[in-house]
């Protein structure tokens, strides 16, 4: 099977390739990635003899007719996917995530070829921290920011090309991904080499917001499984009942370091800042027969950690940009 990954070179689509080399043989990778700053070219470079990569924008409607002409299959993780910049800049979201789902849709559709959507929870904004409610495939779309914003139009369109001109796509939205290769801009890893830096981690408001972690390789089995195995037309939810607020992570990550569990700075909130996202994952378990493997956060919290411990060559270089950056916004608060 030839898959194209769009996004291959980012966290989770690198990821993806690197879980697929090692588990399908059958497969024949291409990613295309624009390499904006959220890629790490070093991060493809072991498997670089193993996969085709393409530098290239998702929204070019002739390179991506040319290069969906020749797969079977499209997995589309390529986006714009940090809230904060969205805040700062929203023109390149509306771009990528809107303009870019676009095009590979009409891609798809000239050519008869199978999509998978990749998106997330937070295009159902969010629940109240003592809810009992979880997010399910019937949720009604109420995105908060322009990032949640753009996914759920990205995820609109693709349910309209499947109603109206049978392409033939399946969705998913998973819930908060941790896990190695992940830019230094999102929460877990930031405040990892944060500790590994000596700088305190940074929380926002007062770090009750709670996400609801999974690893990403159990995120990508699911993509896999969906493909495998889902209905066309069909939304998967993908989540691994892993929810935990901001100030526990933030003690855990302290404590697998060595540091005082309350060695940490309160900062200015963000913006909008959702509180609480959990995922009901049942359709996945009970249609699609997946189950996580990494069932214990704090586990999985660990051996990421020990990953950004053994791993500074591939993170440190882009340290200092990354909190400059959060310095121009973010006070720390008394
Ligand atoms: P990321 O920012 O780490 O990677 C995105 C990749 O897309 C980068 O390699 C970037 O260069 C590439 N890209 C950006 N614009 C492009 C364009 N116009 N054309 C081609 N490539 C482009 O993001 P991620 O965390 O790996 O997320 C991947 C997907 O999964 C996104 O669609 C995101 O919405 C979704 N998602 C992420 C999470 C999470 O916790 N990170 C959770 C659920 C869903
Ligand atoms: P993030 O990784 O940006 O993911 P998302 O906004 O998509 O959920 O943030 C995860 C949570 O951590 C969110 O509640 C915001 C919070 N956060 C902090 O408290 N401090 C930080 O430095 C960052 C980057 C995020």
């Amino acid at each position: 099977m030839r898959v194209l990954v769009t996004g291959g070179a980012g966290f989770i689509g690198a990821n993806f390739v690197l879980r697929t080399l090692a588990t399908r043989p059958d497969a024949t990778l291409t990613v295309l990635d624009k390499f904006t700053y959220a890629a790490n070219p070093s991060t493809l470079e072991s498997v670089a003899d193993r996969v085709d990569v393409v530098r290239g924008d998702i929204a070019d409607a002739a390179l991506v007719d040319r290069l969906v002409a020749e797969t079977d299959l499209v997995v589309n993780f390529a986006a714009e996917s940090h809230n904060d910049n969205s805040l700062a800049d929203p023109s390149v979201f509306v771009q990528t995530n809107l303009v870019g789902t676009y095009t590979l849709l009409e891609a798809v559709r000239r050519h008869g070829v199978r999509l998978h959507h990749v998106s997330t929870d937070e295009v159902y904004g969010d629940l109240d921290l003592n809810d009992p409610v979880r997010f399910t495939e019937s949720t009604a779309y109420n995105p908060s920011s322009p990032y949640s914003a753009t996914k759920a139009g990205s995820d609109l369109l693709v349910r309209a090309w499947v109603r109206s001109f049978d392409v033939a796509a399946t969705l998913s939205n998973c819930s908060n991904n941790y896990g190695p290769y992940q830019h230094i801009e999102k929460f877990i890893p930031r405040q990892i080499t944060n500790v590994l830096t000596g700088i305190r981690p940074k929380l926002y408001g007062d770090g009750r917001n709670v996400r609801d972690w999974i690893h990403v390789d159990d995120h990508n089995d699911a993509v896999w499984a969906i493909i495998d195995r889902g209905r066309l037309g069909e939304t998967y939810l993908i989540g691994a009942d892993g929810e935990v607020d901001n100030r526990t992570v933030v003690q855990q990550i302290l404590t697998l370091l060595d540091h005082p569990a309350d060695a940490f700075d309160f900062v200015t909130d963000r913006p909008g800042h959702d509180r609480r996202y959990a995922i009901d994952p049942t359709r996945l378990r009970t249609e699609l027969g997946w189950t996580p493997t990494y069932t214990d956060f704090a586990a999985g919290l660990a051996a990421t950690v020990d990953w950004y411990r053994t791993h500074r060559e591939w993170w440190a270089p882009h340290k200092d940009a990354v909190e400059s950056g959060y310095s121009a916004t973010q006070q720390t608060l008394d």
